[in-house]
């Protein structure tokens, strides 16, 4: 049953802002077909050699060859299977309410970190798509889901809150039906937890989203967009993952996304839905629940806490901020081909120690106030993801440079304690 949630927000003094106002940030034009690199003060893009601070826009290594010209292919050895053919134009083009045109969106986990940002550049028109969409956000609220995150948009004409859990059928079928496209960002997203207990992700990021695509399929929905991971490729130790490669996942987290990732991409080749998958890099910014690395680090310094660092911190990540990556989401809402994946990534690669010495330095605390704990079972050293693909085909270019994303994140937990002390209090509870 789906319970419309009509709790109250907190007061608006103690909802953070975005920067500048819903009005302010409106863009009704299309996106720029060219990548916009305006924004990195490093035109070049090619690894710089000195502080992590000065890399500002890295790129990848050139990719060793391909092990595998085929995205279903799991492990080596499995006998490739054909490519699905492609028709054009894909179905979407014809069928969805294009931009600037009543369009229906059903946005799952939107009450999460990636999904809120998602849901609030639609609904400010910052996103192309966003302009007269109707958005209903479904979203059972586990212990990083929040309302508050929702809250800039909640009095917006076009936002419904749905408080329902997608591994419901009725739930689900209900939500879905009169939608023109699902945007599915619901999951378990935290790899400790799924290394204590695995079982929720394989209920909610396995089998919700079967139940997803099946009410999808039913209700003949144009779009399906499955927001995944490049969690789910493994470790690579040189050069970038292509979209074609293997999956090799080593977490439960990672592993359940990758099952998810591969029964949305069936239901493409066996009933022909509209499904385009993603799989972006590590994201940061605002509203970021506090268990994960920048936020909880940010935080506990705030607070004159240590940060724990895995082992030795040489762990590599690919950082993006969150509103690249739902420009590169709304990109493939848009103009993403039927049965592709597309990576987004960041470009931006950091060691775990060197994020911690930038975040140590906007914080104003030394090395002394790190802690170094016993790794994470399984670590994945390096993830690297390329994104050559997204940027020829639909001109996506990361805009945000990792030192202004990342110093706007640190001053927005500065700014925002009424938003991250209750949630800290219930992670730990959780
Ligand atoms: N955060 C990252 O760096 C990152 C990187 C790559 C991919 N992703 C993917 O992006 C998506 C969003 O990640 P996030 O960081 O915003 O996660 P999050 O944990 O902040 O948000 C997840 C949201 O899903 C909701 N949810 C969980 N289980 C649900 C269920 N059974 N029914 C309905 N709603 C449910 C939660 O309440 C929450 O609002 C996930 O699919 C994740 O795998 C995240």
């Amino acid at each position: 049953m789906i319970g419309h949630n009509r709790d109250p927000v907190p007061p608006a003094s103690k909802i953070p802002r975005m920067a500048g106002s819903l009005r302010q940030r409106r863009g009704r034009g299309r996106v720029p077909r060219e990548p916009d690199r305006s924004h990195f003060p490093d035109s070049s893009h090619s690894r710089s050699q000195g502080r992590p601070q000065d890399r500002l826009a890295t790129v990848s290594p050139p990719s060793p060859p391909r092990p595998s010209p085929d995205p279903f292919r799991y492990a080596a050895g499995t006998p490739p299977r054909p490519r699905a053919v492609r028709a054009a134009p894909p179905p979407h083009r014809r069928d969805t309410p294009r931009m600037g045109l009543l369009m229906r969106i059903l946005v799952t986990g939107g009450a999460g970190f990636i999904g809120s940002q998602f849901v609030r550049a639609l609904l400010s028109e910052e996103l192309p798509s966003g302009r007269d969409a109707r958005v209903t956000v479904l979203d059972n609220l586990t212990y990083s889901g929040n309302e508050a995150n929702l809250a800039p948009v909640a009095d917006l004409p076009g936002y419904t809150f749905v408080r329902g859990d997608i591994r419901d059928p009725g739930t689900v079928d209900e939500a879905v039906r009169g939608q023109d496209a699902v945007v599915h960002f619901a999951a378990e997203s935290h790899v400790d937890r799924s290394i204590l207990d695995s079982a929720p992700f394989v209920t909610t990021n396995v089998l919700g989203t079967q139940t997803l695509l099946d009410a999808a399929r039913r209700h003949g929905v144009g779009r399906f967009v499955h927001v995944s991971t490049d969690e789910v490729y493994g470790s690579i130790a040189e050069g970038s993952w292509t979209e074609d490669w293997p999956l090799a996942p080593n977490s439960p987290y990672s592993a359940s996304k990758a099952g998810s990732d591969l029964l949305a991409l069936s239901y493409h080749r066996t009933h022909g839905m509209d499904v385009v998958v993603t799989r972006c890099s590590n994201n940061y910014g605002q509203y970021h629940f506090p268990e994960k690395m920048i936020p909880l680090f940010t935080t506990n310094l705030l607070d004159g806490k240590k940060v724990p660092l895995y082992g030795e911190g040489l762990n590599v990540r690919d950082w993006l901020h969150v509103s690249d990556h739902c420009r590169g989401i709304e990109l493939v809402l848009r103009d993403g081909r039927a049965g592709e994946i597309y990576h987004i990534g960041g470009g931006t690669e950091v060691t775990n120690k060197e994020l911690t010495g930038l975040l140590l330095d906007a914080c104003g605390a030394g090395w002394d106030m790190v802690e170094h704990v016993e790794d994470r079972k399984g670590h994945d050293l390096r993830y690297s993801l390329s994104i050559g693909k997204i940027q020829e085909e639909l001109g996506y270019a990361p805009r945000v440079s990792f030192a202004a994303g990342l110093a706007d994140t640190v001053q927005w937990y500065r700014d925002n304690r009424a938003w991250w002390e209750p949630l800290k209090a219930k992670a730990a509870l959780a």
